[in-house]
């Protein structure tokens, strides 16, 4: 990590006598496209929150560019570009003077607004339609409306929360796409509760659940957790006398038949793929699919935030 961007020290937030963040720290540096991965109820946008300054942490903070939260909220939002969950409001005003309007509450004036918001809509590919009304446009426009609203101030870190939340798939791709153009040039925090966008989008992913951070790690080293990671799946005829077979092997630590799909799980440090190759070869065995496992997360999501026995 080089610099270092985003400091959480200690974050916690309290709602009466619900934790909804619960003693949260991480740091953030240079080049990182960082997702916070949990479930509903998680503490997800709670976190996003506290860290633009829209929410006061119950005890700890955070340091954004080296200034705090907390005590120095002005010049560390300054530093942030934030798209809150949902859609934007103000559905009666037109694109470009909602962003002239956003762009004046940033500090810019007269010309310069018009600048900023002109650059904006063109940075999220909205010039077909800056003069409608937001209440007019598709939900995917409107994310991309959001999405300028906080690039507005080029900012160096960009919060994101549920950034694809309710658009439909062709959105979906859309909008993570821009965000692989931004992250070149931007430290970006996203959320999200759907796993492909972990691994569409991010360098790094934080699980989060009852407030709590269990796991921190890379998409591929989240993905080499799954039980499933460098295991065999294969589809074949007759599959409980494959399966006896296979259970043979000496590479073969288990094998499990589920659905229609064989899967066999490797022993310590060994390889399966070559010697199954070989097996179906010299057995002849009618086989219709053939997979090397990467693993699967949502397998890794389900054991690490209700805690399921591997
Ligand atoms: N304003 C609030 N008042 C009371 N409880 C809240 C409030 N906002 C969020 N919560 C609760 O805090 C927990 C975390 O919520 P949230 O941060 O929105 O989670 P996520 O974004 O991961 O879905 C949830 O249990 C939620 O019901
Ligand atoms: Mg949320």
């Amino acid at each position: 990590m080089n610099e270092l961007v985003i400091d959480a020290r200690n974050l916690c937030k309290k709602y009466g006598s619900l934790v909804a963040v619960d003693d949260l720290s991480f740091q953030v540096g240079a080049g990182e496209v960082l997702g916070f991965l949990g479930p509903n109820g998680a503490g997800k946008s709670t976190t996003m929150k506290m860290l633009t300054g829209f929410l006061a942490p119950t005890s700890g903070t955070a340091l954004v560019n080296g200034h705090d939260i907390v005590s120095d909220s002005l010049a560390a939002r300054r530093a942030i570009g934030y798209l809150p969950e949902g859609a934007p409001s103000y559905g009666e005003m037109t694109v470009r003077r909602f962003l002239e309007f956003v762009a004046r509450a940033r500090g810019f004036s007269g010309k310069n607004a018009l600048r900023a918001a002109g650059s904006a809509i063109e940075r999220l590919n909205l010039d077909r339609v800056p003069e409608q009304t937001i209440e007019t446009l598709s939900k995917g426009f409107k994310r991309r409306v959001g999405l300028a609203q906080a690039i507005i101030h080029d900012p160096s870190i960009l919060i994101l929360d549920e950034p694809t939340d309710g658009l439909d798939p062709n959105q979906k791709h859309e909008v993570r796409h821009l965000i692989r153009d931004m992250s070149s040039e931007k430290i970006i925090v996203i959320s999200t509760h759907l796993l492909e966008e972990v691994h569409a989008v991010c360098n790094r992913a934080m699980i989060i659940s009852d407030g709590r951070l269990l796991v921190d790690d890379t998409p591929a080293g989240l993905i080499a957790r799954s039980r499933y990671h460098d295991a065999v799946t294969l589809v074949v005829a007759q599959p409980e006398r494959v399966a006896s077979v296979l259970s043979e092997l000496p590479q073969a630590r288990k094998v499990e038949l589920r659905e229609g799909e064989l899967t066999v799980f490797p022993a310590k440090g060994c390889k399966l793929f070559e010697v199954i190759s070989d097996a179906i070869r010299e057995n002849n065995w009618n086989v219709s699919e053939l997979r090397l496992e990467a693993g699967r997360l949502d397998e890794v999501f389900r054991q690490v935030t209700q805690g399921e026995a591997a």
